[in-house]
Parts: C-alpha cells; structure tokens; sequence
C-alpha cells in the first residue's frame, strides 16, 4: 500500500485543553485542518511503530469521516493494529476501558463531550495514553507545538474501512479490528458491582427507573446493561438511540438541559430513580423520586457505601475532588481516616493520584464521578453504583441522602455560570479580584468572617508539577466558601462560573431550599466581585 506524503501549512489555533482539540465543526472541515492535528498528535508521539491505538467517538456529526481519516494515517504513520468500536462508538470511559484491558499504547475520542453537535455544532479530538487517561500537558504541550510547524502529513491511499461489521481488515502493514464498543466496558461493569442485587431489584417489580442516554453514546451501553443484563423493564432506557446532532439537544445531564428526564422525575407517578448521561458519556445526574441529588453529594455517598460494591469492599485508598466541589466528600474521608485531596479542575488532575494508589474515587461538582477502574469519568458507573447501594440498603434515594447529611452535616451548594459573557470584561474582573484578595481576610460581612482568600495553585503531590491560577477562593470561618473561575472549556466568549457554599450540621435545618439558604452569600459574591456590574447580567445563565 502506497504512503502519501501530503504538503501542508500550519493553522495557529490547535493547542489542545483539558478536553482535547475543540472546535466547531467547520473549523474541522476546513481543508487539512484535522490531517494536521493528527499528523501533531502522531508526531509527538515516540515509538508509535506497530503499537495498538484504539479510537472511536460519541457518534456525533463528522465522527465517521473524521475516523477513516485517523485510522489512514495511523497505518500511514507505522501502527501496527487499530481498535474501533463499531459504528465509530464508544463513549470515553469505554476507550479508556479498552486502552487499559488490551494494553494499547493509547487511543484517540472524538467527541466535544456535552456540547451540542451537528454540522454547525462542535467536533473534538483527545488523545488518551496507554493508562486510559488523558494525555498530560506536557504530552499535549509537545502537539500543539508541532502542530505550528507541520509542513506534511502523512496518510494511505484505500477504500473506507467498514466500520459496521465485527471483522478484521487490513490497510498495508496495519490490522483493523472493529470491536463491539460495550463488551470488555460491561464486563467490567460485572466485576464491580454486584448484577444479582440489581437484578433482583428490578425483577421484584416494587423498583423503576428511567435512564435518558440523550441521543448520546450512552444509549447502547445502557440498554445492554441496564436493560438486557440487568432485566429492568423494557423503556427504561429513554432517547436511547445515538443521533449526529443528539436530536438538537444540549447532551448535559444537568436540570437545565434534561427537561424531560426532570419532568418525570418530578411527576406525580415518578419512578424510584432517575439518571442521565452526557453526550460522551463521562458524565452522569442522580436523581431520586422529586429529589436531586447534587454531585458533590454523591461523590460523598458513594464514598460513604463504597464497601457495598464488591469492587470496592476492601475500602478506599483515598478520595479527590476538585477544589470548587463541595466539602461534603472530605468529612467522609476524615470519617474513613483517610485523605482527601483538593486538586484543580480537569479530571486530569485526577491521573497521578489514581496510577499511585493514593485514591480510588474522585469527582467534580460538574456531574462528574468516577473511580480507579479507568482514567475517565464514568457516567454509567456511577449509576450501577448508586443502583448497587440501593439495592442493598432497601432504601429510597432521598432517605440515603438524608441519612447522610443526619450523619455528616449538609454541604448547602450553588453554582452560577454566566455564559457567553465578555472575555476582556471577565478576564478584567478576575485580575482585579485577584490583586484585592490580600485585603479580604477578616473582613465582616453581616454573619460571614471571612478567613482566608486565595488564587488556588495545587503542587501535584506524584510529579511535583505546578498548577496555578485555578481560581479565586474566598474561605470563610463557618466552612462557607465562594469560588470565582473562568471556564477552560466553552467556545465562545467567556463563562464564569461562582461556586457558592454553606455547612450545616443541625438536621433541623437540613429541609430548607438551597437557593435561599445561600442567597446571601450569593450576593455576597456579587458585591466582592462586582460581576453584574462587570458582566452586564443581571442573573446566571445557568444554575445548579
Ligand atoms: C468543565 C467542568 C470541569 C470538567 C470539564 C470537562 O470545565 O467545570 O469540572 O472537568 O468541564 O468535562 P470548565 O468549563 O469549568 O473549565
Ligand atoms: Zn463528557
């Protein structure tokens, strides 16, 4: 098989974030614009020849041509085997699934995650290393300084492959497998969480539930799971089928953008229980029967019950969190004698603490969770966990919330994002909250004392690296604290995202709404900042 060199410019704009390469769709299109940044990612890369990659993606629109374009130029570029799933799929904690169980050297998702999709929608492209987990800055850092001055790329000149058929083809020197894209992710799923609890919780007819997989990569996986291995009734699995533009939605499992899940869940015949997924499926929301469940909470309770979960029974090495999530996880680490670490936001962060052993669960307060079986948030995992401890406690989801907030107190917790603000406005009111957090310690503002104030920086306890400029905390003397951060994700303008919480201890008070409970010091965090002023908005866009 012949191997085309092809000649190329460089654009300027491929430096990969926390999430990969993320751009609209057209942006992908333009001419060598993808060929690019591959040839980078291929480049940067040591000792490619005859290694496994594995790729696949959340199905969204440009995913099928943006994998003949991959797969072409790994053979091109001396791989030995590639892995797809078939049809393109496989949501990202299934690839670093896959990575890990067939020791390939790394693997590639297409996905912009959450964000909506479709050909005037977002395209992405991650690069995860052989551990499953996201490439690290300096593995990202080394392509995107390739990507300035590429000059040719290289690919091979053949058919499409067949990315529908479980079979093996070979481009050249170079075998493609198309694998089945929930197989090794489910039985792994099996080792760690007990099937016949949850099997028999459904099949005693007293237990419903309704999963919305959104139009997005989780539909498949939780129909083989949900509804054929663990026999919960036919339609649990609602939107299951994955769409190239997730049927115009929004793929974030969160209040706003799953309206239909939420309505259910609020209504008068609600099911037990109630989850979503995000367009990727790294994501996930928890809800009860009219309850939701936050995810800083369910970062904690699943930490609480781990010992449930057969793949969690000998106990926990360690918990994380990123810093703007809630407080709730570290009463139970301290309940545990064990750590609880506070590391940036990105769930690479998470990566370092994971391959050590410090921790076996983390998570973020943006519908995140996930645990030391892949290097991934895991939507669907952490669904069949909370399944497993219902299962075996015999209780409702809002009574093992409360139960736990009766035993370790209530973390009150808000998030505002302003989205699609200014970015002169947003990065000016970020630097001049910043060269003022000095003066704010010991400050009165009607019952709040403020204690401390800080730009968070995090010294990875592994590597040692230095992570700063992570966001504004201001920490208060009752364990109340706000959070001032600039979205490293969106694609236009600027999102500012305040993160805002209380403790309370007295379940007296446990029953009172968040919102209310929190206003204060929600206005409070319009007065130090000054946001409406600066942004122009007079309230959020969204609000968790
Ligand atoms: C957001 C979330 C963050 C998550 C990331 C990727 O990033 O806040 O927790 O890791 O998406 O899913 P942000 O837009 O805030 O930078
Ligand atoms: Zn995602």
């Amino acid at each position: 098989m012949d191997i085309t060199t092809v000649t190329t410019t460089p654009f300027t704009d491929q430096r990969p974030g926390t999430s990969g390469l993320r751009k609209k769709v057209a942006v992908f299109r333009q001419p060598h614009y993808l060929e690019n940044f591959v040839q980078s990612i291929y480049d940067a890369l040591e000792g490619v020849e005859g290694q496994t990659l594995v790729v696949g993606g959340d199905g969204r629109y440009y995913n099928r041509p943006a994998i003949q374009t991959i797969v072409k130029m790994a053979a091109a570029n001396g791989f030995g085997r590639v892995l797809v799933g078939r049809g393109g799929i496989l949501s990202t904690p299934a690839a670093s699934c896959v990575i890990r169980k067939q020791h390939a050297y790394g693997g590639i998702i297409l996905s912009a995650s959450h964000n909506p999709g479709g050909p005037d929608g977002d395209f992405g492209v991650k690069y995860n290393i052989g551990n499953g987990g996201p490439a690290p800055e300096k593995v990202t850092e080394a392509m995107f300084q390739r990507s300035k001055e590429i000059t040719a790329y290289r690919t091979v000149e053949a058919p499409d492959i067949d990315l529908d058929t479980l079979r093996e083809q070979r481009l050249g020197q170079m075998r493609v497998e198309i694998i089945d894209p929930v197989a090794d992710y489910a039985a792994l799923m099996e080792e760690l969480f007990d099937f016949d609890a949850i099997h028999a919780l459904f099949n005693s007819g007293l237990f419903h539930m309704r999963f919305d997989a959104m139009h997005a990569v989780t539909g498949p996986y939780a129909l083989e799971i949900l509804e054929q291995r663990l026999g919960a009734q036919p339609g649990t699995v609602m939107n299951g089928v994955p769409l190239e533009d997730f049927g115009g939605g929004h793929p974030d499992p969160n209040l706003t953008y799953a309206p239909e899940l939420v309505e259910i869940m609020n209504g008068a015949t609600a099911p037990d229980f109630g989850a979503a997924s995000d367009g990727d499926g790294d994501r996930n929301m928890v809800l009860g029967r009219r309850f939701f469940v936050t995810p800083s909470d369910s970062l904690a309770i699943l930490a609480a019950n781990a010992k449930l979960a057969p793949g969690y029974a000998h106990g926990l090495a360690g918990i994380a969190r990123s810093m703007p999530t809630s407080c709730a996880a570290d009463r139970v680490a301290e309940a545990l004698g064990i750590e609880c670490y506070e590391t940036p936001t990105g769930w690479k962060f998470f990566g370092n603490l994971l391959d050590a052993g410090k921790v076996t669960l983390c998570g973020e307060e943006s519908f995140g969770t996930g645990s030391d079986h892949v290097r991934e948030k895991d939507g669907l995992w952490a669904v069949l966990f909370w399944l497993n401890v219902i299962a075996k406690r015999q209780q409702a989801v809002e009574d093992i919330v409360r139960e736990h907030w009766t035993r370790f107190g209530r973390n009150f917790y808000t998030r505002h994002d302003y989205e699609e603000v200014d970015s002169a406005a947003a990065q000016q009111m970020m630097t001049e909250l910043r060269t003022r957090l000095a003066t704010l310690p010991g400050q009165r503002h009607g019952d709040y004392v403020i204690d401390s104030a800080d730009d968070f920086s995090y010294t990875d306890p592994i590597d040692h690296s230095v992570s700063s400029g992570q966001g504004l905390r201001i920490l208060f003397a009752e364990g109340e604290r706000i959070i001032f951060r600039l979205s490293g994700t969106g694609t236009a303008g600027a999102t500012l995202r305040v993160y805002v919480e209380s403790y309370e201890l007295d379940p007296s008070r446990h029953h009172q709404d968040t919102q209310e409970t929190l206003a204060p010091l929600i206005a409070l965090a319009d007065q130090l900042a000054g946001i409406r002023q600066r942004t122009g908005r007079d309230r959020p866009t969204v609000i968790t």
